[in-house]
């Protein structure tokens, strides 16, 4: 192994391990065009639902009331819906995808 590769190595392992110590975490950025394509249409690019359907469905994601439910709560409300107006994606979405969406809203609330 050449030095370059092993020092870059070495900086990836350097920035990950909060990440890797909770497992495979799911990347809340890497979420971000998935989000913007499927989601801001009514819950807005910032979370805040600040869209027609949004506002007058109050779909706030940033909302309190959302963000003290559980991870495994939001995932579940993605992936089957929360009638009438928020649909199901379970089965459009994978379940890492889905957490990865979970983490995205996470990390816009602390924006
Ligand atoms: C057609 C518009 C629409 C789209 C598209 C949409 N949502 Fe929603 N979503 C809503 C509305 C409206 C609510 C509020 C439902 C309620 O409280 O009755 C909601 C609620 C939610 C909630 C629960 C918030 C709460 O009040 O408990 C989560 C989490 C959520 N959406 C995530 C997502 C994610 C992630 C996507 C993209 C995969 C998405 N939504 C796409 C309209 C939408």
């Amino acid at each position: 192994m050449k030095p370059i590769t092993c020092y870059s190595l070495a900086a990836l392992l350097a920035l990950a391990p909060a990440a890797w110590a909770a497992g495979p975490a799911p990347d809340a950025a890497a979420s971000a065009p998935l989000y913007n394509q499927k989601c801001a249409v009514c819950h807005g690019a910032d979370g805040a639902g600040h869209t027609i359907l949004g506002r007058r469905y109050h779909a706030d994601l940033l909302a309190k009331k959302v963000q003290k439910k559980s991870n495994a709560e939001l995932a579940r409300i993605i992936a089957k819906g929360k009638p009438p107006h928020m649909a199901a994606f379970g089965d459009q979405l994978s379940k890492e995808q889905i957490e990865g969406l979970v983490a995205y809203i996470r990390h816009l609330a602390k924006k």
